[in-house]
């Protein structure tokens, strides 16, 4: 089949076989990015309008007793300085945030031990009764499901998860072998049976990946239809195994994002950091090829440079202010508005057969 008329099967029905998911990828023009990137952002438009949703993101800890390949903060990396901030800076951030006009806080970090459920459960129960209009989505790893049932009840209402790979081979080639792809697919099953809305997502170019894992990540994003889906392009960073890896690119991270768009019409799709970073004009990319979400980082400046996953990482500098200012133009530039509302998923009726 043509590539045109394999977009314009994924804009009507939202489902393509692996095959033709691989195909496309493997057959990408910067013309069939256009076209996918025209339907994304007709697609969008129609369910949220120029809205761009932000998500005020707190770096809570970069201790991690993971040893992932790819990642700065991994337990292996001695160079790294580690922090965590204590209760009462989480909830200094947020306020600082809440002044600006964020109404969601992603409070993100390493898997470290400090932060128990006895710890975050008074957490969460005090941002949720200063800030009752807002969301708050976790982004803490893997836990066990009575864990994540305890953050829930305490007031949780998202949590982040990306699934990093759908392929089980590609995933032993990125993580060390005590970790699993079962468990991480368990606590995405969990997460959503508990009620939250949920984020997977992969990193685009990240060492070993073939055009056929990226198709089985599009296949999964289709039939898991998580409520949120974070990708953004692999960047090495200089104290991993993976530091001499080439980067992802812009051209096929955002046509990633144009074929998500088509195949789960109100997922919410951040324009990454990692996408900033590799292109000053990152972001915009992003959201020009159907994104509708940005994550200005809320953290004290004091810590930022410490939460670093990758090289380069922007954002480093700026207070939250200075980042969210930065974005609001940055977005009206290009014909978006970023507005202050919790920015959940929009419902929506699949008006094709397939599901
Ligand atoms: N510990 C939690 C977890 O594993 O889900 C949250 C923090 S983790 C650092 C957040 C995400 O950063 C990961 O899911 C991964 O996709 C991304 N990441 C880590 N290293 C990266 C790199 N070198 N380039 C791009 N993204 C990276
Ligand atoms: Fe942080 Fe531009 S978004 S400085």
């Amino acid at each position: 089949m043509q590539m045109e008329a394999l977009l314009k099967k994924l804009d009507e029905r939202h489902s393509l076989t692996l095959d033709e998911y691989e195909y496309l990828i493997e057959n990408r023009t910067d013309e069939i990015a256009r076209e996918a990137a025209e339907r994304a952002v007709r697609t969008r438009k129609e369910i949220y309008g120029s809205s761009i949703f932000t998500r005020g993101l707190i770096e809570i800890s970069n201790y991690c007793k993971n040893d992932c390949l790819y990642c700065g903060i991994r337990r292996s990396n001695k160079s790294c300085s580690r922090y965590r901030l204590p209760p009462e800076e989480i909830l200094a951030s947020a306020e600082n945030g809440y002044g600006l006009g964020f109404r969601t806080f992603v409070l993100q970090g390493g898997e470290d031990a400090y932060y128990t459920d006895d710890r975050l459960v008074p957490l969460l129960k005090e941002i949720k009764a200063r800030h009752p209009d807002c969301a708050v989505t976790l982004s803490l790893g893997e836990r066990e499901r009575e864990s994540y049932q305890r953050l829930f009840d305490a007031g949780a209402d998202r949590y982040l998860l990306r699934h990093e790979t759908a392929s089980p081979g590609h995933y032993r080639m990125l993580h060390p072998p005590e970790m699993s792809f079962e468990h991480r697919m368990k606590c995405l099953r969990d997460l959503r049976d508990i009620g939250y809305a949920v984020g997977a997502g992969f990193m685009v170019g990240s060492p070993g990946q073939t055009n056929r894992n990226l198709a089985m990540d599009l296949k999964f994003i289709e039939e898991f239809r998580p409520d949120m889906c974070g990708i953004g392009p692999f960047v090495p960073h200089h104290e991993t195994p993976f530091a001499d890896k080439p980067q992802g690119t812009v051209g096929l991270t955002c046509f990633l994002l144009s074929l998500i768009r088509l195949i789960y019409p109100p997922v919410l799709l951040p324009s990454t950091t990692a996408l900033g970073t590799i292109d000053p004009l990152g972001r915009e990319k992003g959201i020009l090829a159907g994104a509708n979400v940005v994550m200005p980082n809320l953290s004290p400046v004091g810590v930022r440079k410490q939460y670093e996953l990758y090289d380069g990482k922007i954002c480093t500098g700026e207070e939250a202010a200075e980042c969210r200012g930065c974005l609001e133009k940055r977005m009206e530039k290009i014909g978006y508005k970023i507005v202050s509302e919790r920015g959940d998923r929009k419902s929506w009726q699949s008006t094709t057969q397939n599901h």
